[in-house]
């Protein structure tokens, strides 16, 4: 038996003379948690949708529930749920009526449509909202119906493009809990992100640049085997000092975060004392030096840097 819900070979998406997805490979455990994250214009969605069966790769090959990407698309798209980054729903219809016309595109019917329709609801915590008009609805319980939808006709495999964003904190924290209670009946989650802190949901990741992996693993693995210790700096005019700093060569990388600086060096370098000596040389005033665990964002700008 194969224990992957989605495998992928060398996945190419060219557009003209622009490559998309760059030879990808990757696989996903059936039960997983995976999650693609990247910033704008990185091939989330790309990738994405050639693994619904919604656009044809340029070259490579992969499978999707055991069903081939290329030449098995339809039986692709009847065995998967997929909530596109615009998720699509019918504002001046109902939501039971969104529902229905969801269920109708699978092929259910009858009993056992009212059957899904009373499960999705109450996992979406929106069954009271039934008769309520789309337009009409608050955005996190909107987002909510739309993943509802996705998971009528009750998929093994649910494709998730950037499911959140645009979406208030406490709307997320609930749409993460549905997703888990998704996952705890067995089955696979691929979502795309590009929140760093969302990320941290996921069992494995693959961290996207410029249409290429740069790094997978658990977000755990990803922070512990960063080859660099980070600090923080927080200083008043954080900006100025950031491009002071930026060029020196023991400063591996260098972001802003809010109104700090995290540094990444090398395991040995004595960073505090040889920063303090430089700031203090620059009149440079009320600052802190402080070593911090590695975010995912540290993670992210050693990778995409090198
Ligand atoms: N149909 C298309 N024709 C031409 N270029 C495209 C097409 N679709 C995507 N691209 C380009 O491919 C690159 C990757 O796009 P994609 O939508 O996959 O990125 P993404 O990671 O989903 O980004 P975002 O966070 O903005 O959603 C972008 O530079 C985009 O402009
Ligand atoms: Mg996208």
């Amino acid at each position: 038996m194969n224990n992957y819900a989605v495998e992928v070979e060398n996945l190419t998406r060219r557009f003209g003379n622009f490559t998309a997805v760059d030879s990808i490979n990757f696989s996903v455990k059936k039960g997983e948690i995976f999650g693609f994250l990247g910033p704008n214009g990185a091939g989330k969605s790309t990738t994405i949708r050639m693994l619904c069966g919604i656009l044809m790769p340029s070259a490579g090959s992969g499978h999707v529930s055991g069903f081939d990407i290329v030449t098995e698309q339809k039986e692709i798209k009847n065995n998967i749920g997929y909530m596109s980054q615009k998720f699509s729903l019918y504002h001046d219809l109902t939501v039971t009526e969104n529902l229905e016309f969801f269920g109708s595109i699978y092929g259910l019917e009858g009993s056992y449509l009212k059957k899904r329709i009373k499960f999705v609801t109450d996992l979406a915590e929106i069954g009271s909202r039934g008769n309520m008009i789309v337009s009409k609805l608050p955005g996190g319980i909107k987002q909510r119906l739309a993943l509802g939808g996705a998971l009528l006709h009750d998929p093994e495999i649910l494709f998730l493009d950037e499911p959140t964003s645009g979406v208030d904190p406490v709307m997320r924290r609930n749409f993460w809990e549905m997703i888990y209670n998704f996952s705890k009946e067995g089955k696979t989650i691929f979502v795309t992100t590009h929140y760093m802190d969302e990320a941290e949901h996921c069992d494995r990741m693959a961290l996207v640049f410029a249409g290429k992996i740069i790094a997978m693993d658990s977000p755990v693995t990803l922070k512990k085997t960063l080859p660099y210790k980070v600090y923080a700096l927080t200083v008043p005019d954080f900006i100025k000092v950031f491009y002071t700093i930026n060029n020196l060569s023991f400063i591996k990388e260098c972001a802003i975060f809010g109104s700090n600086i995290h540094i990444l060096c090398e395991e040995k370098f004595p960073l505090e004392k040889e920063l303090r000596k430089i700031l203090k040389s620059g009149n440079v005033k009320n600052f802190k030096i402080e070593k911090i665990h590695p975010t995912l964002e540290d993670v992210f700008v050693m990778h995409a840097a090198h």
